[in-house]
């Protein structure tokens, strides 16, 4: 066999070196800034949630590491379900665009020519593209410093005076270091003196409240309209649904404040995007075992155990959830389902729901195998999936209850845990944003 005299190597390396010098290295101002400001900054930037910015050259070069590392394994940017369909509002960084973070920090993370910049990308996040109405907190309010959170309601005026229809919303946190999350629920203009009268309890604005709406021993139903927080602040509703609001309605806002001082303030708003033709009205129905929250032993998820699960089988339109829940859908025509928001609390580790045909056969709705309390989201599809009236559908939580949870405890203290209102507590349900089909 013939091998190459040694005196060559040098020369086929020193091609190589040259071939590779013909393509310049990837460069942070033509080939990485578009991609960092399409997909990272709206968090990592001065005042938003994220703990640091990814703003410059600087800054990205300093978390170049730690880039790769969160974008090649899919931590960032947060979006926690697993791709069973396609979803609008998707915001996770496409494949290509990873590899190319990966090899720009590879070839030597050059910063290149400030004045040749990328063409800049866009991310559909659905964000409202109009605000036609707002409602405000009526004032600042000083969050309850006694309890690490503080969760409280505040009643919203509305000023729209005819009935309209909700295309989309923006949460507005007043103070987005403080505020966790925000849930919103509407006040049919019949329930308002119950609403009134939670509010009148203390001397504060607002009252406080738990999970839902509600104060302790009071209740009025207020349907679910959304959620928003810091990073995540609300949407346009899919394709051609809203919600209806009538004439003379209020909101309920409730606010989760966290570890707040003396001295924090918040006023949060919500901005609305209307739309004055005719939508189909679009619903949240929860889907969940409605004995969980009454016989604790439904739920029990066992100090130590690591791989609990319970699942919930049944029709969701029928059940005493569906029936109960204020909507004008005629549910013997079935429903479409636009979307799902999955909810657990701290100790989940993943959760199912799927659909079970009449014939048995099984389509799944959604999957989030990797949960994560802190990035929940209300996944939209592309293609919107029909609910026949006597289909049924599946939710399967599971948790891990084997490990401490908080600083100084050890796995001897660790407690069974039953379905509650409290982040310490558990939940296992997936609400389905459904209309007529
Ligand atoms: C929706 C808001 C949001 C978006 C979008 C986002 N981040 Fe983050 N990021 C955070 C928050 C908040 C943290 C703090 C850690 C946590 O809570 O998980 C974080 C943490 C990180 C960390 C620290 C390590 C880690 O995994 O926790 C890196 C690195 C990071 N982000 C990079 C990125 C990059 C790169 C992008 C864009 C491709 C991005 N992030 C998009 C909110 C966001």
């Amino acid at each position: 066999m013939k091998s190459f005299p040694g005196f060559l190597f040098p020369v086929l390396l020193g091609l190589q070196t040259a071939h590779a010098a013909d393509v310049p290295p990837l460069a942070y101002y033509k080939d990485v800034k578009p991609i960092v400001d399409a997909y990272c900054v709206s968090c990592h930037s001065p005042g938003q949630i994220a703990p640091f910015s990814l703003t410059n050259y600087t800054e990205v070069i300093r978390f170049r590491k730690a880039i790769v590392t969160a974008t090649q394994s899919k931590s960032m940017p947060p979006w926690k379900v697993d791709p069973l369909h396609d979803y609008i509002y998707d915001i996770s960084l496409p494949a290509p665009h990873i590899q190319r973070l990966k090899d720009w920090v590879d070839q030597g993370a050059a910063a290149g020519d400030p004045m040749d910049v990328g063409p800049s990308l866009s991310v559909d996040k659905g964000q409202i593209e109009s605000i036609d109405a707002v409602a405000r907190m009526n004032a600042p309010y000083h969050p309850n410093t006694e309890n690490d959170d503080d969760y409280r309601c505040f009643l919203l005026d509305w000023e729209p005076d005819q009935d309209t229809f909700i295309k989309g919303y923006k949460v507005v946190p007043g103070n987005p270091k403080l505020v966790h999350h925000v849930a919103l629920y509407l006040v049919d203009p019949k329930n308002l003196d119950k609403v009134t009268a939670m509010v009148d309890e203390d001397e504060q604005d607002g009252y406080q409240c738990f999970g839902g709406p509600y104060t302790k021993g009071k209740f009025a139903p207020m349907p679910f309209v959304g959620i928003g927080g810091p990073g995540n602040g609300g949407f346009i509703f899919p394709e051609d649904t809203g919600i209806a609001v009538a004439q003379g309605s209020r909101f309920v806002m409730q606010v989760h404040y966290s570890s707040a001082k003396a001295e924090d303030l918040d006023q949060t708003e919500v901005q609305f995007q209307l739309s004055q033709e005719k939508l189909k009205s679009g619903v949240y129905l929860p889907v969940m075992n409605v004995m969980w929250p009454f016989l604790k032993d439904t739920m029990k998820i066992p100090a130590g155990q690591d791989n609990v699960s319970h699942s919930w089988q049944g029709n969701p339109l029928f059940s005493l959830v569906g029936l109960f829940f204020p909507s004008k859908l005629n549910y013997f025509k079935g429903a479409k389902v636009y979307g799902v928001a999955p909810h657990m609390h701290r100790l989940g580790k993943s959760i199912t729901l799927d659909i079970v045909r009449r014939d048995k056969s099984v389509e799944p709705l959604i999957s989030v195998s990797n949960w994560n309390f802190h990035w929940q989201n209300t996944f939209f599809y592309k293609q919107p999936i029909y609910l026949g009236p006597l289909d049924q559908v599946k939710l399967t939580c599971t948790w891990d209850n084997s490990k401490p949870r908080h600083e100084g405890e050890t796995t001897t203290g660790l407690k069974d845990v039953y379905w509650g209102e409290s982040t310490e507590d558990e939940m296992c349900t997936s609400a389905m944003f459904i209309a007529e089909p």
